[in-house]
Formats: structure tokens, C-alpha cells, sequence
């Protein structure tokens, strides 16, 4: 028999717009708040020649890890930098990025926050107890990341991470690669490690 174990945190934030919407995305007509596509059906993906047969599938306890066969394909989809072994398969982003908190941050750590952003990594961060700077984004700049800013926090305060949100939600933003290399050129030099939650990559 399965248990499962729910941990009251009371310390984390109300995180508001996951609860503002799933107060009410079930039952609007009009539902303006979505970040995703609409999904297809599986009957669907079959037209569009997905091999979709499920009758076979085993619904036994999956691979803990992930399973071997899509760890190595996540792997090869980054161009053979990583193996295998790096990849951890998580359920949802969510999850990775819950994980990537509570291993990388400790209470007191220097962390940079994308922003605006997907505000979990930001109420996880505070109740770690880390110190938060906040990189903003503004319109005016077409929602770049402020990179000038970035390279001059991660000289002088070395911090212990950065997460940055690309594609990024809300503003829907793709970073320039030149930019990304530009920070990762300067992270490397203090050893501050960047987190990027892609989950709306492609
Ligand atoms: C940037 C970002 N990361 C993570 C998530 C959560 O993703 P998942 O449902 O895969 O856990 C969302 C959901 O909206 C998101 O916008």
C-alpha cells in the first residue's frame, strides 16, 4: 500500500497566481490567463503520424531516474555535452525546479531572480532564505534581460546562482544568444551556477 506524506510549510509564500487560477481556470468561459497551447487529442497526434498505441504500454513503477531510453534523448537533444548520467527526469518543471533550490541554495546564498517571472523559484529562494536580487526587465528594452546589470552583479557580488525564465513567462521573450553566452562567460569566472527553466522552449 502507497502512503504519501504532505509537509505543511507555512513559511512559503502564497504563491497567487497559481492560486488565483486554479480558483479558476476549470470553470471560465473565456480563459485569457493560459500560457500553453491548446492541447491536442491523441486521435489527432495519430494523423499527424505519432504512433499513439497505448494497449501494450505497462502501467507498472517507472524508472526513478527517468527512464534510460529518454535520458539519453534529452541528452543527445543537447548536442552530446551532457550524458546520460547528468539527466534527472522530473514530474513537471515545477519539480526541477523545486530540486534545483533545495541542492543549490543554501540560507544566506546571493541568488539573481529573473523578473518578471514564474514566481515559484521566487518563493522558494525567499523561504531558503536566500538574498534575492532581482533582475527587471522592462519594456522599454523589449523585456531583454538587463544585461549590463547582470555582468556588473556577478562581478562584484559573485552570487551563488541565477535563474532565468527563456522563453520567458510572462512576457513571452526569447533571449538573444549572445546575451546568454555573455552572462555564462561571466558566471564561469566566479563559479555562480545558471539555472534556465526552458519549459517553453520550442
Ligand atoms: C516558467 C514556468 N516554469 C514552470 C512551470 C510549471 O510547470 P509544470 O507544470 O511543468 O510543473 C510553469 C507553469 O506555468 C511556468 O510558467
Amino acid at each position: 500500500m502507497g502512503c504519501i506524506t504532505v509537509v505543511l510549510c507555512s513559511d512559503l509564500p502564497r504563491f497567487c497566481l497559481e492560486r488565483w487560477q486554479s480558483e479558476r481556470e476549470t470553470r471560465a468561459r473565456i480563459l485569457l490567463s493560459e500560457s500553453g497551447v491548446e492541447p491536442l487529442s491523441l486521435s489527432l497526434l495519430e494523423e499527424f503520424g505519432v504512433n499513439v498505441e497505448l494497449v501494450s504500454v505497462e502501467l507498472g513503477y517507472g524508472w526513478t531516474k527517468g527512464s534510460p531510453g529518454l535520458r539519453s534523448a534529452i541528452a543527445e537533444y543537447h548536442d552530446g555535452v551532457i550524458t546520460r548520467e547528468h539527466v534527472l527526469v522530473t514530474v513537471g518543471s515545477s519539480e526541477a525546479n523545486f530540486l534545483s533550490v533545495t541542492s543549490i541554495v543554501k540560507p544566506g546564498d546571493t541568488v539573481v531572480v529573473d523578473m518578471p517571472a514564474y514566481m515559484q523559484v521566487h518563493g522558494l529562494l525567499e523561504t531558503r532564505g536566500a538574498r534575492l536580487y532581482m533582475a527587471w526587465r522592462s519594456p522599454e528594452n523589449e523585456w531583454e534581460l538587463p544585461l549590463a546589470d547582470l555582468l556588473e552583479f556577478i562581478q562584484t557580488k559573485k552570487p551563488r546562482a541565477i535563474y532565468l525564465v527563456n522563453p520567458n513567462n510572462p512576457t513571452g521573450r526569447i533571449e538573444r544568444e549572445n546575451v546568454l553566452r555573455e552572462i555564462a562567460r561571466e558566471a564561469s569566472k566566479t563559479g555562480t551556477i545558471i539555472v534556465v527553466d526552458e519549459v517553453y522552449r520550442g
